[in-house]
């Protein structure tokens, strides 16, 4: 359990998580009514927090919740949690919701947001991931038709995560009229005539931040990349597949439903993505320190 014995914040306090309490009318509880972030921390630096708070704030506006912290505040918070709980690599988790009152489905005038934030050390990833590759399983899509919204309503996500471990996969992901969305928690790359294509942003795709680094990067050094339509058929030929997250960063997905992608190994392209990547994410850090926030 990485978040035992840490510091959590809530509705501006910083306690030990065993401490840390919500009430049981809160509507993140009722209704799944709020939104969250999930922000990667690097030796004590949250990586484009930027990015992760303008995610949060437009997905905030998306279910018209007013953001409760302006984002400078929400920034300074976020460094504070980190530096309290001593983190190196991990994971800043923030979530916010229309906060409790008594169950109604329409909006209650009266009621403050709920803010809630935790940070966990980060889980590392195993070498085996990247030397062999994971499994993932494909299933329909059978979510809401706003999932560029990054709500806290998880369900589907978490019944596909249970099934693709029940058959030994890290990772599902999505398809919807023969079409790839993108993971249970990731989103998605195929290789396809030497090329990597990710669905574009849309009403079904979050549109993920780990990826926009790899596209940026991508574009950066040449790398032929781009966003674009995958078709089921696509993924399931394709030479290699890859998702990508704050979590588990980049990774090569090598069998499929039980078959293997490609060769069975983790790809070149892949290779020099999650090289770029890696190599980004060491530059920003050793900026960050020239530069302190
Ligand atoms: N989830 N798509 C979905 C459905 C996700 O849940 C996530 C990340 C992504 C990737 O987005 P990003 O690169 O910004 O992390 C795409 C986080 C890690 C989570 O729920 O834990």
């Amino acid at each position: 359990m990485t978040l035992k014995g840490t510091i959590a914040y809530l509705n501006g306090t910083f306690l030990p998580l065993e401490e840390a309490q919500v009430s049981i009318l809160d509507r993140g509880f009722q209704f799944a009514d709020g939104v969250y972030e999930l922000i990667p921390v690097y030796a004590g630096w949250p990586f484009r927090l930027q990015a992760h708070l303008t995610r949060l704030e437009r997905s905030l506006a998306e279910i018209g919740l007013g953001a409760p912290l302006v984002r400078r505040e929400l920034a300074v918070r976020v460094a504070e949690l980190i530096r309290r709980n001593a983190t190196g690599d991990g994971k800043v988790y923030i979530q916010i919701t229309r906060g409790a009152a008594e169950r109604d489905h329409a909006f209650p005038s009266d009621t403050t947001a709920t803010v809630v934030m935790t940070c966990a050390p980060a889980e590392p990833i195993p070498e085996t991931w990247l030397s062999e590759g994971i499994a993932a399983i494909t299933a329909e899509d059978i979510r809401w038709a706003r999932c560029d919204i990054k709500s806290i309503a998880l369900l589907p996500n978490v019944m596909l995560r249970q099934r693709a471990a029940e058959s030994g996969a890290l990772e599902g992901i999505w398809l919807h009229q023969a079409q790839v969305t993108e993971g249970a928690a990731s989103n998605v790359f195929a290789v396809v005539a030497g090329e990597a294509r990710t669905p574009p942003d849309g009403s079904r795709v979050l549109p993920g931040i780990t990826r926009d680094v790899v596209l940026e990067r991508a574009d950066e050094e040449g790398l032929p990349v781009r966003s674009g339509p995958v078709t089921e058929e696509e993924l399931k030929n394709a030479e290699e597949v890859w998702t990508t997250s704050s979590t588990k960063e980049v990774l090569p997905v090598t069998r499929l439903d039980g078959q293997p992608v490609g060769s069975g190994r983790p790809g070149p392209l892949f290779r020099r993505v999650r090289e770029a990547f890696r190599a980004r994410v060491a530059s920003e850090l050793a900026q960050a320190r020239e530069v302190p926030s």
